[in-house]
């Protein structure tokens, strides 16, 4: 606060009154009060580094230092030696510098960015110690849900060259993404629910080899994706491009990158399903393609995907008949098909799923005419949902006209009746899944699984 000239103070508070208001509630209505949900990920550097407590802060190099840390800040600006390395006073040039680029401040973050104690008191900031380095330094910077408003991150996070984590959901920051290939630790960016400036995937982030996690979804990139987003990451287990303005197909080498969880969500990608997706088979663990306008025949390589627990392919134009091989998704929990031009049988085997892990399997919008006979338990149990096909006997569906001018269209999908696992049938309910499950059902769906709750800003 005493690093604050009085005039500034005055105009930051103006700003919070007249233009930060609006900006408040509205981020507080889009759900800003949980800001970090996705800190689960077990990528997290440290603990945070602020729980040490700042020691030794001041004391070593020159000690020039006269007064205690933040308790009575001397007024004049603090000097190198006041801080508890070079390295952390180069990192305070940087983050005051920034500072006077923030234009909206509604919950008054900024305030604590003064004084030479970086590692405790400043908010959004925590220390840690690079590989072989002594020093402490910043190494994260997560301004998840803080509402910032700055017109650009250049020469900020770029500039901070320990940095490992960048996270800033739900802020108001304008501006390119700033060239963070440079940051030798880095490996975690979530630039998430910003206002950056329209443009195409920032090829810069390609150069972020060692990045785990990559989110750049509800901004407004568009043009395609680029092939590297598959091949440049050996380490990445999140990818998050959903709501933006991405068209054109999906690269043919999707199925090069170890990622776990991969959300194409609500975007404009036209074309199939890249094949490759069954090298995804190992590492794969939930997958959105939801709200495209992808086409062709719904792939048998999905049905390979054998660790997945979330497969969502609704609302595209996916045409053909359910391959055989989904019946080996074993894992699988969500299955949603929803609103695409599907047809034929629902195959009994696919519903059988639900003696394993299958909880939810939306098939409603499409143009199925039967279903296996277990099928129908489900729908009785409310596991499943055929609404608006074609089913004779099943609950709201098509008109007959519909269904029978969509009967008349041409169609050319390969019915694809391989069976890539062995069959496996009756109930398999082990109790101890049993009892997991349980659990589990007491948790909201989207909170559950990691590509559902990157649907939310
Ligand atoms: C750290 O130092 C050790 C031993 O000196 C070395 O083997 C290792 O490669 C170094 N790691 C990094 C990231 O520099
Ligand atoms: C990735 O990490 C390795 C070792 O941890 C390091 O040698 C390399 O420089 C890093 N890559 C980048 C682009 O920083
Ligand atoms: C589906 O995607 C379109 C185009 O990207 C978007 O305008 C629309 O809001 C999305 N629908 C939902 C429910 O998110
Ligand atoms: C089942 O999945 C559909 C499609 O993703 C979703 O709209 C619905 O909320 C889910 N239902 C339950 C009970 O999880």
């Amino acid at each position: 606060m005493a690093g604050l000239p009085r005039g500034s103070r005055r105009i930051a508070f103006l700003c919070l009154l007249v233009s930060c208001a609006a900006a408040a509630l509205a981020a507080r209505r889009a759900g800003a009060s949980r800001p970090s949900h996705r800190e689960d990920l077990d990528v997290s550097i440290g603990s945070g580094g602020s729980g040490s407590g700042g020691v030794g802060i001041g004391i070593g190099i020159g000690g020039g230092s006269s007064s205690p840390p933040s308790s009575s800040p001397s007024p004049s600006e603090p000097r190198a030696c006041d801080f508890e390395n070079e390295r952390l006073y180069r990192a305070y040039l940087v983050i005051q510098q920034f500072r006077k680029t923030v234009t909206c401040d509604p919950m008054d973050i900024t305030r604590s960015w003064s004084g030479t104690d970086l590692c405790s008191s400043y908010k959004g900031f925590f220390c840690d110690r690079p590989p072989n380095v002594t020093d402490r330094t910043i190494a994260s910077v997560d301004f998840n849900g803080y509402m910032l408003r700055a017109d650009s991150l250049q020469g900020f996070v770029n500039s901070l060259p320990d940095l490992a984590l960048f996270h800033a959901n739900s802020n108001d920051f304008g501006g390119t993404v700033p060239p963070l290939a440079g940051l030798q630790y880095f490996y975690e960016l979530d630039l998430s629910n910003n206002r950056l400036a329209p443009a195409t995937f920032p090829t810069d982030v390609l150069g972020l080899t060692n990045a785990t996690f990559i989110d750049i979804r509800f901004n407004s990139f568009y043009g395609e994706l680029p092939a590297g987003v598959f091949c440049k990451f050996p380490r990445v287990q999140a990818i998050f491009v959903n709501n933006n303005r991405f068209s054109g197909s999906l690269p043919d080498n999707i199925g090069q990158s170890p990622v776990n969880y991969l959300s194409l969500a609500n975007n404009r990608f036209t074309g199939e399903i890249p094949t490759s997706i069954a090298r995804n088979a190992g590492t794969l663990l939930e997958v959105l393609f939801l709200n495209n306008s992808l086409s062709g025949c719904l792939p048998y390589e999905l049905g390979l995907l054998e660790k997945a627990t979330v497969i969502d392919a609704g609302t595209n134009q996916l045409t053909g008949t359910i391959p055989a091989s989904f019946a080996c998704l074993r894992k699988v929990e969500q299955l949603n098909l929803a609103d695409n031009l599907l047809y034929g049988e629902v195959p009994d085997a696919l519903c059988r799923l639900a003696f394993d892990r299958l909880k939810n399997l939306t098939l409603s919008g499409n143009y199925f005419t039967s279903l296996g006979s277990c099928c129908w338990d489900l729908i009785k149990e409310g596991r499943l949902t055929v609404d608006r096909n074609c089913i004779q006997w099943a609950p709201n569906q098509r008109s007959h006209d519909e269904c029978a001018k969509f009967q008349q269209r041409p169609k050319s999908c390969p019915v694809s009746t391989y069976l890539p696992c062995r069959a496996k049938y009756g109930g398999s309910s082990e109790p101890a899944d049993a009892a997991v499950e349980e659990e589990e059902e007491h948790a909201a769906v989207e909170h559950r699984y990691r590509t559902y709750s990157a649907l939310h800003p």
